[in-house]
């Protein structure tokens, strides 16, 4: 079976190493990164993820049995519509199905026809009705521009002014057209990740998991993709039945009603309250980053397998999804000033040793560049012909799996500290909340 991952993430990386503990699966890659390059049985292509032709042409002459689409950015611009009309068959939503995540003003529409629990939010086409109603709400409030924002669209102002600032930058157009804006009631409490795989019919939930959004120790400075994540999240667990029925199974039949035949990852952002009592965020038509790299080393069951059931919408007939026991923890290492401006081109050591204490080092922005006289990176004695350089802001997820949290992010950790790049960061507190908290589920 040949299998086309596209992307160049983390999470990329992850579902080809996935994929290819199959023997009978070859991966390809468009474009990949250092370590889907490294992978046995499995190929980079020169492709960008929104080269739609050359990635429609290599599926075609190669017979690819199935591509599986990683990033929401294709999804948004038409891949699935665009290889379906050539006969491939695509894991992820149509450009229609993607708008869950591309536009917010329809999600929340979506939301509110499903009456799945969300927070109240009003649409405003000016600017000075917006400022308005905002004033009469008071902060903390939540402003969202509509489109793709790369996680940047979305201010949690705490005062007025941080609000209209943030209004007047999106009638700007500094978030896509600019048309309108979106304003929300500002939740509170802890936030999970909620992915499920779907046919259009059936959901079959993966297992719930925690992301730590904040570049900073104990939850604090900028937004970033993620810096760790844990799973399955202790928090969500007794919560799952009630997820599925009220946001999962709602959210399917009401695609289904509006036409939308929806393949692919429905992924549900949500704010879990002190009380137990959870709100979507958001939807995404993806996998997670970093939650993939969390959750799939727990998965037992053979991904292509579940992958082609959703395809071929037989995802009902499948057994259910088996895990393996236990717990993991990823620990994204960054680039040092990342989510702001960092360098590239730091060589990378230690990935051997970190992989040989048992865990796995899936790599985001990085890639193998030929040492030669150029970019002087062997010295002359080396016996590499290539080196293994940073290309991102993100650039390793570390994940440690174990019997319970607590082992989980030990390993985790003892994998990090043998990994070394000039000026690379990491939080050293991801899984605070679960280190001493059993695994149920
Ligand atoms: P979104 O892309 O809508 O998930 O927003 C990105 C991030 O903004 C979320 O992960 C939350 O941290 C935060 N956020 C979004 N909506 C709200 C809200 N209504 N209340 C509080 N925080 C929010
Ligand atoms: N980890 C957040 C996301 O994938 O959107």
């Amino acid at each position: 079976m040949k299998v086309l991952v596209v992307g160049s993430g983390g999470r990329e990386h992850a579902i080809a190493w996935k994929l290819s503990q199959s023997p009978q699966v070859k991966v390809f890659c468009a474009p990949g990164n250092g370590g889907t390059a490294m992978l046995e049985r499995c190929q980079n292509l020169p492709l960008s993820v929104e080269d739609f032709d050359g990635i429609g042409e290599f599926a075609r002459s190669h017979n690819i049995d199935l591509v599986v689409v990683g990033p929401e950015v294709p999804l948004a611009l038409g891949i699935t519509d665009y290889l379906q009309r050539q006969g491939t068959k695509v894991f992820g939503p149509t450009r229609a199905g993607a708008q869950i995540e591309a536009s917010k003003a329809w999600a929340k529409a979506l939301m509110q026809e499903a009456k799945i629990p969300t927070a109240k939010a009003v649409i405003f086409h000016q600017a000075a009705a917006a400022k308005d109603y905002v004033k009469s709400q008071g902060a903390p409030i939540v402003v969202k521009a509509d489109g793709l924002a790369a996680g940047k669209g979305v201010t949690v102002a705490e005062t007025i002014d941080q609000a209209h600032s943030a209004i007047e930058a999106i009638f700007q157009g500094q978030f896509g057209k600019g048309e309108f804006v979106v304003i929300e009631e500002c939740l509170t409490g802890q936030e999970a990740s909620v992915l499920a795989l779907t046919d259009g019919l059936t959901i079959r939930p993966l297992l719930p998991a925690q992301d730590h959004k904040r570049i900073g120790e104990g939850d604090t400075g900028e937004n970033t993709g993620g810096m760790g994540v844990y799973a399955p999240a202790p928090i969500v667990t007794p919560l799952m039945a009630e997820v599925e029925a009220k946001v999962l199974q709602s959210a399917i039949a009401t695609l289904k009603k509006k036409g939308i035949d929806y393949r692919g990852v429905l992924y549900a952002g949500l704010m879990i309250s002190p009380n137990g009592e959870f709100k979507v965020l958001e939807f995404n038509c993806r996998f997670g980053d970093p939650e993939t790299q969390a959750i799939l080393p727990l998965l037992e069951t053979p991904l292509e397998d579940l992958l082609l059931a959703c395809v071929e919408q037989r995802l009902a007939q499948m057994p259910p999804i088996a895990w393996k026991t236990g717990a993991s923890a990823c620990v994204v290492i960054a680039a040092g000033g990342y989510p702001g401006t960092y360098e590239k081109g730091k060589v990378i050591t230690g990935i051997d040793s970190a992989a040989a204490l048992g865990a796995n080092v899936f790599h985001a922005g990085t890639k193998l560049v030929q040492a030669n006289e150029e970019n002087l990176l062997a010295p002359s004695h080396s016996p590499l012909a290539t080196h293994l350089v940073t290309d991102g802001g993100r650039v390793l997820g570390v994940t440690g799996t174990g019997d319970n949290f607590e082992q989980a992010i030990a390993l985790a950790y003892q994998a990090v500290d043998c990994i070394k790049f000039e000026k690379m960061y990491y939080r050293r507190d991801i899984g605070y909340r679960v280190k001493s908290k059993a695994v149920n589920f």
